[in-house]
């Protein structure tokens, strides 16, 4: 007998493990990771990125080595930067495009290596390739101000996503927020006898600090910032509005990033997309998970599994995360 009559009591439902699992209401699989993964040029073995333990900048041998173990471990799609040579980069970017340059040598030998097996996406991006660390072509305006200029820019993505359909990758991923690129890159594709190439679009990209590790893991040194072209951390309609764009222009997934400090764009966005939405757990959410877990101030398993539930939880689809394959494996016990 009990003191009380409480009708509802919500404690019955958490019992045991067992119960637990069974009212669950997100689970997490190896097949919603996606794992980015940096490859550059010169170097003679795979180098670690220091704010980013555990990730390397890795040789063309190497990257095939984890792309195996990767795909070994349940992960279903990379997501491949390439990082090039200084002496390789110049105003335009030009090496994005070129067929022998690192990123576009390296998925085409990856799609040779693994085929279907395991989904290819490539950055569809000029900001590893220029030498002032834009996303796009710097011009100077009417009135003297120093500007990314967007049709310009627009058109090399064109040519950059034609090359790495022709290197062989299954998706291709803007991530450089210039209006309209998901139109026209979805225009050249076409007109190339691409049809099947699909598009992930970072429909709403902030211009976030969280990412800075990811400056050092491709080498990046950015003149200025961001701010004209990736979206104000404090504006959440804006995303609604990328995200419609980029659906009415054609793109097959669209995506949130960062993830966790967006968990509110996350949501909204998944609320109005009918197509997969993604999100990015980017370079400084990682960074900031192995310093407090490498300090033993969290643990940081425990955290990193809690921080992918709630990006599933919040809307996402897929989750982009450095985690991939620790996740993939916790995820086996
Ligand atoms: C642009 C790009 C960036 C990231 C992914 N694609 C950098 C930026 O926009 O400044 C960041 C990813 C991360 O921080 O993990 N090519």
């Amino acid at each position: 007998m009990s003191a009380f009559e409480f009708t509802r009591r919500p404690r019955r439902l958490r019992q045991n493990p067992a119960l637990r699992e069974l009212v669950a209401e997100t689970r997490l699989s190896a097949a919603d990771f996606i794992l980015p993964m940096f490859v550059a040029d010169g170097i003679e073995e795979k180098r670690e990125i220091s704010s980013m333990p555990g990730v390397y900048q890795h040789t063309s041998d190497s990257l095939v080595q984890a792309v195996e173990e990767a795909a070994e471990a349940g992960i279903k799609c990379i997501d491949l930067f390439g990082v090039p040579l200084d002496s390789d980069k110049d105003a335009q970017g030009s090496v994005a495009w070129a067929e022998d340059g690192v990123l576009n040598r390296n998925l085409a030998r990856l799609r040779k290596e693994f085929g279907d097996d395991i989904m290819i996406m490539a950055d569809t991006c000029l900001d590893e390739f220029t030498d002032h660390g834009h996303c796009g072509v710097v011009t100077t305006d009417r009135h003297g101000n120093t500007i990314v200029d967007n049709d310009e820019t627009v058109k090399l993505y064109q040519q950059m996503a034609v090359a790495q359909a022709e290197a062989g990758a299954h998706i291709v991923s803007p991530s450089g927020m210039m209006d309209g690129q998901i139109g026209a890159i979805r225009q050249a594709l076409d007109a190339a006898g691409f049809q099947d190439v699909v598009i992930m679009a970072y429909s709403a990209k902030y211009a976030s600090s969280f990412f800075g590790p990811f400056r050092e893991a491709v080498g990046s040194s950015l003149q200025g910032d961001r701010r004209t072209y990736q979206q104000d951390p404090a504006n959440v309609r804006e995303s609604l509005l990328e995200t419609q764009l980029d659906i009415d222009e054609g793109a097959d997934f669209v995506m949130v990033k960062p993830a966790m400090p967006y968990l509110d764009v996350l949501a909204k966005v998944a609320e109005m997309s009918p197509v997969p939405v993604a999100a990015y757990q980017v370079s400084g959410e990682y960074a900031m998970i192995q310093a407090a877990g490498r300090n033993g101030w969290v643990d940081q398993d425990a955290v990193m599994m809690e921080s992918l539930m709630s990006i599933k939880r919040a809307g996402a689809d897929q989750i982009l995360t450095y985690f991939a394959v620790d996740a993939a494996k916790a995820l086996k016990g």
